[in-house]
């Protein structure tokens, strides 16, 4: 990959978990770089994002948005929209609602079939 490639192109080598591109639900939980998907994120949805299963996302980032350009990447890289959403901000530790957004994903993860 060359190094004037832009940042939100980029797909460094990664090395994979075997077993993981196998599984019915992918909880995808990575940092936002420049309003998108993490390139070693990238890098893994490229290589097993169509493999099939359910992808739910938890971005984390410095700001609180919805981030749409990484959600329309991870469409783009499995065939189909996350099941689930799920951001965490900066913001979420600093307030002390972390745990509790994470108490209410792991309820909303026990609902999906
Ligand atoms: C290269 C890079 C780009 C980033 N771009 C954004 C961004 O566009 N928006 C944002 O809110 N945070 C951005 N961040 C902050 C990361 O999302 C934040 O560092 C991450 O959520 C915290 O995880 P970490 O401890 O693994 O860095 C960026 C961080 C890095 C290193």
């Amino acid at each position: 990959m060359e190094s004037s490639t832009p940042l939100f192109e980029r797909r460094p080598e990664i090395k994979s978990t075997p077993g993981l591109a196998t599984s019915d639900r992918v909880i995808l939980c990575g940092p936002i770089w420049a309003g998108r998907v993490a390139g070693p994120i990238r890098t893994w949805l490229n290589e097993h994002g169509k493999q099939g299963g359910q992808f739910v996302w938890v971005p984390h980032s410095g700001a609180n948005r919805a981030w749409p350009k990484a959600i329309a990447e991870i469409t783009d890289l499995t065939g189909h929209p996350p099941s689930r959403v799920f951001p965490f901000a900066q913001s979420d530790f600093a307030k002390g609602k972390a745990e509790g957004k994470a108490t209410e994903l792991a309820a909303s993860l026990k609902q999906l079939t």
